[in-house]
């Protein structure tokens, strides 16, 4: 699977930098916002968000991903309170219920024929007063629709937010559930 080989050889270690902080700081904020106790982290990688997350007010915090080697980075680093798990998105069903479930920069490798049931199968594991969280590179074209269209959510909050390193940007949506 080429994520395992892509951070294997430090492919993914850009997502650390500078030019991607202002997504994971805008992720962050809607934390503080909407404060969980419990979150889904889901195509977490290995683990840039929690070292990018000043929010601390969660009691547990489940990374997933289907790349190990990410996931085993992720365990190493030991980051409180978390635990890092891994299972492919296409046949994951949480198994808890959480306040606040996070897709940040994963939901547009899913194959478009398979989108709805995923995101359906995710929808069951968020607490009925629940957020969720989507951070999309750019436009995100054929993926928001299944935010901004569906009769199951409710948008929040929706922010644009452009790196300080050159023109890149990302949309940054926060969803209830009707
Ligand atoms: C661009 S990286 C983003 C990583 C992390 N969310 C971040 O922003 O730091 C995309 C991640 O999605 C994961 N991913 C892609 N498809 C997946 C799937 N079907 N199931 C689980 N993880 C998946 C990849 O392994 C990779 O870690």
């Amino acid at each position: 699977m080429k994520f395992n080989s892509q951070y294997f050889r430090g492919k993914w270690d850009k997502l650390g930098g500078e030019k991607e902080r202002v997504r994971y700081e805008q992720i962050d904020s809607f934390l503080h916002r909407w404060q969980p106790k419990s979150i889904l982290d889901l195509g977490c990688g290995d683990g840039v968000l929690n070292r990018r997350m000043t929010y601390d007010g969660f009691t547990s915090f489940l990374g997933v991903d289907y790349a190990e080697v990410s996931v085993k980075m992720a365990q190493k680093q030991h980051f409180p309170k978390a635990d890092f798990e891994t299972h492919d998105l296409l046949h994951f069903t949480p198994k808890d219920i959480y306040d606040v479930i996070i897709l940040n920069e994963a939901f547009y490798y899913i194959h478009d024929s398979e989108r709805t049931r995923v995101l359906n199968n995710i929808l069951s594991g968020l607490h009925e007063n629940g957020i969720l969280i989507v951070s999309i590179f750019r436009e995100g074209a054929t993926c928001w629709e299944y935010f901004k269209e569906n009769p199951k959510l409710k948008e929040e909050a929706f922010e644009v937010v452009h790196s300080t390193v050159d023109d890149t940007y990302w949309k940054v949506g926060a969803y209830s559930q009707v």
